[in-house]
């Protein structure tokens, strides 16, 4: 059904009636559209544009239409997009009338209320999925606060650290992720219904009420810039694009480790795959497509910066535009973080072959140089003296050597880790914090 037509004495060309829907990919916003007729009706009828008799009946279809979707009814049909579907559903149950609810209503300011509200669902869906990785990690890091590796920079070995260090590392950049869709959240928080097409309308409408009917803290307070801001969509792609860039990070990290050439992790059988022609070996394909996924959330963020760049206030068709790429970027981050639990969740952890690469001398020459420094030698000399000690170790003079002995003496992997031990450092009591801090977060009981 199409919601206009009276100065057109031509049909739509097939080809343009084509491509110009958005059914398929607009009945996400379905629950929302239909909400957000009901909450226009309500405020209608309160301002006196609409009789109850009138507005009654039409609630009522609204809330059968529900019903009907949550029974199975399903999204389809010719319509150019959900607001035409919606208002040809209802027009099948209650006849010409179902277009009251067009009264003082443009799908322009229809189309961002409904966006607004899906994004904001889907700020506390992301959220959700977000927590449920950072109890896994949370957990894989309680369960296991003795075990070291080498920690690096540059991927070369640097110095030691704890695994459940490294785990929590993932997890407070997740933590990050998951205030910043908070932000998110509050920046889609507004009603724009009330906007109309680009001008408000002549009706007495009160933004106030629906926004209090769809449960939004705020409403517009600029028609021409209510129905043509598009912020809060790109906020959620910049929230997703980041995150997803963290999960490529940790999938990165999954990759080689489950390498033999570092051998820390076993990946679990059922988050790996085989090879269709070589039999020994096990693949982490997992963590290989949430990488590999990563630039589809960056590309989803630019294409909407592109499409608002230089975009005439107020609506223009271009708009359309905005959903796509949020909806793939919203499915796409619940799926990799769902994928990334569950690989997580079920990974074994090689700690023997991690201890022994922490047990390179070399993790240690940073704490060596610390004691020379402690031992009464300038730190520039004592770091030059740490480093001879490693490339030239025959080289040394007696004195230098005797020096270079008593430190080592004093010099295990344990130590250095307890004496890592101040807010923020690797060793075990800074990880006692974090978890502490961690299980706040979670509302996980210590
Ligand atoms: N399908 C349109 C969109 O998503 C709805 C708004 C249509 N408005 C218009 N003036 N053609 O943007």
């Amino acid at each position: 059904m199409k919601l206009w037509g009276g100065r057109f004495e031509k049909a739509t060309d097939p080809v343009f009636e084509e491509f110009g829907k958005s059914l398929e990919s607009d009945q996400r916003l379905v629950y929302h559209d239909i909400r957000a007729c009901k909450a226009h009706l309500t405020m209608l009828s309160r301002q006196g544009v609409l009789t109850e008799e009138q507005s009654q009946p039409l609630l009522a279809a609204l809330n059968e239409m529900e019903q009907d979707l949550r029974s199975g009814n399903t999204v389809t049909g010719e319509d150019e997009d959900i607001h035409s579907w919606v208002e040809r559903t209802l027009k099948e149950k209650v006849g010409e009338a179902a277009s009251s609810i067009r009264i003082g209503r443009s799908r322009n300011d229809l189309v961002v209320t409904d966006f607004r509200l899906y994004v904001m669902d889907a700020c506390k869906e992301v959220q959700a999925l977000i927590r449920k990785l950072q109890t896994v990690l949370y957990h894989r890091a309680r369960e296991d606060q003795e075990s070291c590796l080498p920690g690096y920079t540059h991927l070369q070995r640097a110095q030691p650290v704890l695994l459940a260090h490294h785990l929590m590392a993932h997890f407070w950049a997740l933590e990050r992720d998951h205030r910043r869709f908070g932000h998110c959240y509050e920046e889609a928080d507004c009603c724009i219904l009330g906007g109309g097409a680009l001008a408000g309308s002549s009706w007495p409408v009160d933004p106030a009420i629906t926004a209090e009917e769809l449960g939004f803290t705020s409403h517009l307070d600029n028609s021409l810039d209510g129905v043509s801001d598009r912020d809060f969509a790109l906020q959620f792609l910049f929230c997703a694009a980041t995150c997803a860039t963290h999960l490529s990070r940790m999938a990165q990290e999954l990759v080689s480790w489950s390498s033999a050439e570092f051998g820390f992790v076993r990946l679990d059988d059922a988050w790996s795959t085989g090879s269709s022609l070589m039999p020994q070996k096990k693949n982490p394909d997992p963590a290989e497509l949430v990488r590999g996924k990563t630039g589809l959330f960056v590309g989803n963020l630019v294409d909407l910066l592109t499409t608002c760049k230089a975009l005439p206030l107020a609506y223009n068709r271009d708009l359309q535009q905005d959903k796509p790429p949020v909806f793939r970027s919203k499915e796409e981050l619940c799926a990799c973080l769902e994928v990334m639990k569950g690989t997580m969740e079920t990974l074994h952890f090689q700690t023997e072959t991690m201890g022994v690469a922490a047990r390179d001398r070399g993790l240690l020459i940073t704490d060596l140089a610390d004691l020379l420094v402690k031992d009464g030698l300038p730190f520039s000399q004592a770091h030059h003296l740490a480093g001879r000690s490693v490339t030239v170790p025959g080289d040394l003079g007696e004195e230098e050597q005797e020096k270079v002995d008593r430190a080592w003496q004093k010099l295990t992997l344990e130590k250095a880790l307890a004496a890592r031990s101040h807010p923020g450092a690797s060793g075990g009591k800074s990880v006692e914090r974090q978890l502490k801090k961690a299980a706040v977060l979670l509302g996980i009981k210590n």
